[in-house]
């Protein structure tokens, strides 16, 4: 209930809502179902936002969930319920084909509040080059995509599009008004293909036994039907794949985790070699 998930006192009084079920907990947040003043199922979000709201406001229900209130200072945002369920039990291949249908809708000017993916580029070619050569990971591998990093540094075309950047099969949930809604954006002023590589490293382990054909065939889906220049998305898909390795290794030792680093690091070579091959 909602008991078990810390609302600010008050909260449910103050926004006229009823407490409707079990709470989701993810990752980051906790999500509860209410019900509004009017009878509405919705869904309350309680916890880290990353700029969340302004990529809801953006998009008014476009392609996403849409935000009712927010309040960014508490950490809240009341969201339309959606009925799900997500596309995690869905044939990968036609799942990447539905999220990159939603591209469309997604990729519109961005807002100038948030962070340019230009300069997170920057500071992963910077943090690739100051890689240890010691780390368990292709050298060769590292080098390219610090260089890849860079020059997307470097581009004008890296920033302008709103980006949802954690577009993965758990983050698109079946709804009424369209077939499918994005939820639990971490948005930024980016390129439109930055969006494929968690559509590779989520529903991985589904891939054992076939993994370069298998990456290749979510990767081919979601460009095709994304209508994503291939070149550009592999480039992204390498150095998403390299920046994700780097950062499990900077984490701090007894960090606890969902994959142990040794297989993380080998799912990331594996992506960033399958685009390629
Ligand atoms: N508007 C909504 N309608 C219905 N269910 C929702 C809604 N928003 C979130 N949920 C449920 O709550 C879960 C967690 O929400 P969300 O993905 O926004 O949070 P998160 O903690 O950031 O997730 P993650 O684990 O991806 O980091 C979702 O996976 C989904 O099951
Ligand atoms: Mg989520």
């Amino acid at each position: 209930m909602a008991g078990r998930v810390s609302l600010p006192p008050g909260l449910l009084d103050e926004w006229e809502l009823t407490a409707d079920g079990e709470p989701w907990t993810g990752f980051h947040a906790s999500v509860v179902p209410v019900t509004t003043a009017d009878g509405e199922p919705a869904a309350l979000k309680v916890g880290l936002h990353d700029n969340e709201h302004l990529a809801l406001q953006h998009w008014h229900g476009r392609g996403a969930v849409r935000l009712l209130r927010a309040d960014p200072g508490r950490g809240l945002l009341l969201l339309e319920r959606l009925p799900g369920p997500d596309l995690a039990d869905h044939w990968d291949v036609e799942a990447c084909e539905v999220v990159a249908g939603l591209y469309r809708d997604l990729h519109r000017p961005a807002v100038p509040q948030l962070r340019r993916l230009s300069s997170y580029a920057g500071e992963v070619a910077a943090a690739l080059v100051d890689l240890s050569r010691d780390v368990p990971l292709p050298p060769r591998l590292v080098q390219q995509a610090g260089l890849l990093a860079a020059r997307f540094a470097a581009d004008p075309a890296t920033d302008g599009t709103l980006v949802h950047t954690d577009l993965h099969y758990g983050n698109v949930l079946a709804a009424h008004r369209a077939p499918w809604l994005a939820i639990d954006p971490k948005p930024l002023s980016g390129d439109p293909h930055y969006e494929v590589a968690p559509l590779l490293w989520n529903r991985y382990d589904e891939l054992s036994g076939r993994v370069r054909d298998g990456l290749r065939a979510r990767f081919h889906a979601a460009v095709d039907a994304g209508g994503l220049d291939e070149h550009r998305a592999r480039d992204w898909v390498v150095v998403r794949a390299m920046d994700l390795a780097r950062q499990r290794l900077a984490d701090p030792p007894g960090t606890p985790r969902r994959t142990p680093t040794p297989a993380l690091l080998t799912m990331c070579v594996s992506i960033a070699k399958a685009v390629q091959d």
